[in-house]
């Protein structure tokens, strides 16, 4: 299809007349049967609330069809409405528009639904099972079509998914703010994302993905790459000694799928489970895994060997992760670094399959007998942890991946509660990224360039390296290895062809890079060494984006973890400072009602109005949870804040006092 026709097409949103039904593909990865949950009256309403988008013309026979996917899939994704052009990230200039802004979010959000990006690009779904863009395919078009017409004098407001329209704003506020399952609190079980979801009005935006931020697996193999580097180098200092360690790990889904290619990169013998053979395929095609084994006898052989050679490689198990602990308990083969990146955080709809039961059975289970399915996935589960238990006895070192293994495994009354009731096993935060990372403010920043073009890619690569190099040379010691850390990533991102859709490129970046390197960034636009505008963000899933007690802010020791305050006002913090969009999510890596957290996008198009939002939010976006952490008296945050209030003057954070342990002793 054309370029002039794909414009036509975004501008007509929602056709008058009703385009000719689409056949179900196949070819590609759907979203599991979801639980029916609705009774016959809510049933009624769910259809009700679909037929908003429509015609009244059309409601007799879209009632019917709508029915009919809600029976076949559990939801209603209008499949009809799918468009008939390409989803991916087009050039900026490529998308129709009145406000340049607007055009980058739209290739944003296309990136985040092409086919070779998205989990289950049909059902709307980004990553992690449930991560939806949006709810159905009537919210997409009629969110281009907005987007498209709008000003930069407009607010596009959305709602889990649903457009509620444009706004009137002005040129400094966000072109769009989103929010994802914001619930009143007691409403955000499990259920009532199934229920809720199933009419129509909230939808699990994940992360990155209902917030248009997902830049495919790179963003999480940098992420992965810097844990389980860091990992071995908790069971060693040497790089000699770590080489041929056994890493065991789950998943090679749309996170998970970056392990194999980290424990690679951290010169371990790295086996990973996933029981979906799509998923197999697809991360082997890529060159992700090395070799794909379907039978444990061969596979046992295969670590010895490899092991025996200290040879640097990733395998996979097409087959259930518990079959393989098991297995490896029974040969005796001492596991080094374990963890697990099933999809707890959704453990009823497919994010963890027990064992003994096929994939296929599975899937009809979790729709036709879930509570049966809830019985197996627990026993699972203690039969995990159990596994898990006997190796690390052994001395394996194993770390909870945030995605709420350690979680369920104790809801399900795996033996992994200590007396005080905190858990057997640390997190990736509490012992890694947590002291590492974010308390000095290193975190996911990102960009993508909206030329598409590699060219410009290799240029922002050459502009980050700079600024990184200088500051290492006056760094101070508590941040040197990360700033090394970088330093390699950045300088071999090219090589190691890491882009999947839009130019993009990930970095651990502090306040102080983070700045740098979009100044650098925008003045290169200006100059015209940069094509086209560039889109700065980062995951949620950073210093200050998120709370979540088991995982963002699990190492927050001062009873705070359980508080959403961080998340919420550096969302609405981002807003004021500048950013082009901002969202907030209920709901995230771990699961729906146990994580708030929010991200931006910030446009960068080399005026001197973007290098005035860039350096106002920027600065705030980080160092916002730097306070808190300080505050909750994390040492590492303390030096980082102390750091910045030197540099800036303007900041004056309030500190904790700390008090001499003796005195609280003997007090009750
Ligand atoms: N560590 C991080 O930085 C990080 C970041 C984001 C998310 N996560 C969390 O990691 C989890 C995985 O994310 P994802 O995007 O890869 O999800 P995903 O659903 O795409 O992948 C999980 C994979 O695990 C497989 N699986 C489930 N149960 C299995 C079993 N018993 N045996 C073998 N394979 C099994 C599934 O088939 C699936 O392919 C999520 O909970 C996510 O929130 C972690």
């Amino acid at each position: 299809m054309s370029t002039n026709d794909f414009k036509e097409q975004v501008l007509i949103g929602i056709p008058s007349e009703l385009p000719a039904e689409k056949p179900f593909d196949s070819s590609l990865n759907h979203a599991p049967k979801r639980k029916d949950i609705l009774n016959k009256e809510e049933k009624k309403l769910a259809i009700r609330n679909a037929l908003r988008y429509f015609d009244k013309k059309h409601h007799a026979v879209l009632s019917k069809e709508f029915a009919a996917e809600l029976k076949e899939y559990g939801r209603i994704y209008m499949y009809r409405f799918r468009p008939d052009y390409k989803i991916y990230s087009r050039h900026i200039n490529d998308y129709p528009h009145q406000s340049k802004q607007a055009a980058a979010i739209m290739l944003m959000l296309q990136n985040n639904l092409d086919n070779a990006v998205a989990q289950h690009p049909h059902e709307l779904i980004t990553y992690g099972g449930n991560g939806a863009v949006f709810q159905n395919w009537a919210q997409y078009l009629l969110v281009m079509k907005y987007l498209a017409e709008m000003t930069d004098e407009q607010t596009l407001v959305m709602y889990s998914g649903h457009p509620m329209g444009l706004f009137p704003s002005h040129k400094d506020a966000p072109r769009v703010v989103i929010t994802n399952g914001m619930m009143i609190p007691n409403y955000s079980k499990p259920d009532d994302w199934e229920k809720f979801n199933a009419l129509g009005v909230t939808q699990y935006g994940q992360m990155t993905a209902g917030s248009y931020m997902y830049i495919g697996p790179q963003g999480i193999v940098h992420g992965t790459t810097i844990t389980v580097m860091n990992a071995a180098r908790k069971i060693s200092k040497s790089e000699d000694d770590r080489r041929g360690k056994l890493f065991v790990t789950c998943g090679l889904g749309g996170m998970s799928g970056a392990q194999p290619k980290a424990g690679k990169i951290s010169g371990l013998v790295s086996v990973v489970a996933e029981i979906n053979p799509k998923a197999v395929k697809t991360r082997h095609s890529q060159g992700w895994v090395d070799e794909v084994f379907e039978d444990l006898t061969t596979l046992m052989e295969r670590i010895k060997k490899a092991q025996g050679l200290k040879e640097p490689i990733s395998l996979a198990y097409q087959g259930n992760v518990v079959d393989l602990w098991e297995r490896l308990v029974k040969e005796e083969m001492k596991v080094d670094i374990g963890t697990d990146q099933t999809s707890l955080h959704n453990p009823w709809a497919g994010g963890y399959y027990p064992a003994g039961i096929s994939f296929e059975e599975s899937n009809e289970m979790i729709a036709k007998d879930p509570a049966k399915f809830k019985v197996e996935v627990q026993k699972t589960l203690v039969r995990h942890a159990n596994a898990v238990n006997q190796q690390a006895a052994k001395g394996m070192y194993f770390f909870d991946y945030g995605n709420a293994f350690l979680l369920e495994a104790s809801r399900a009354g795996a033996d992994i509660v200590n007396k005080d009731g905190t858990f057997k096993f640390k997190s990736y935060v509490q012992d890694i990224l947590g002291p590492m990372c974010f308390d000095y403010g290193f975190g996911p920043f990102r960009w993508v360039c909206s030329s598409c073009d590699p060219k410009d890619l290799a240029t922002t690569d050459k502009l980050a390296l700079h600024v990184l190099e200088e500051m290492y040379t006056t760094a101070p010691e508590e941040i040197k290895q990360q700033l090394s850390d970088n330093i390699v990533w950045i300088k071999d991102a090219m090589q190691n062809n890491l882009v999947v859709g839009s130019q993009a490129r990930i970095l651990y970046a502090d306040s102080e890079a983070r700045v740098k390197i979009a100044e650098a960034f925008n003045h290169a636009i200006k100059s015209g060494e940069l094509s086209a505008p560039v889109i700065l963000g980062r995951d949620h899933h950073d210093v200050s984006g998120t709370d979540s007690p088991y995982r963002e802010t699990s190492n927050i020791y001062d009873g705070s973890s359980f508080t959403a305050d961080m998340a919420v006002q550096n969302f609405v913090g981002d807003g004021f400072r500048g950013a082009t969009w901002i969202s907030l999510h209920n709901g995230g890596g771990v699961g729906w009602g146990e994580v708030i957290n929010g991200g931006f996008g910030m446009v960068l198009d080399g005026t001197s109005d973007s290098d005035r939002r860039l350096k106002s939010m920027l600065f705030w976006d980080v160092n916002n949870g730097i306070a808190r952490r300080g505050w909750a008296r994390n040492e590492e945050a303390l030096f980082a804040i102390k750091r910045e209030m030197a540099r800036t003057p303007e900041l004056r954070v309030t500190l904790p006092n700390l008090v001499d342990e003796n005195l609280l002793e003997n007090l009750f």
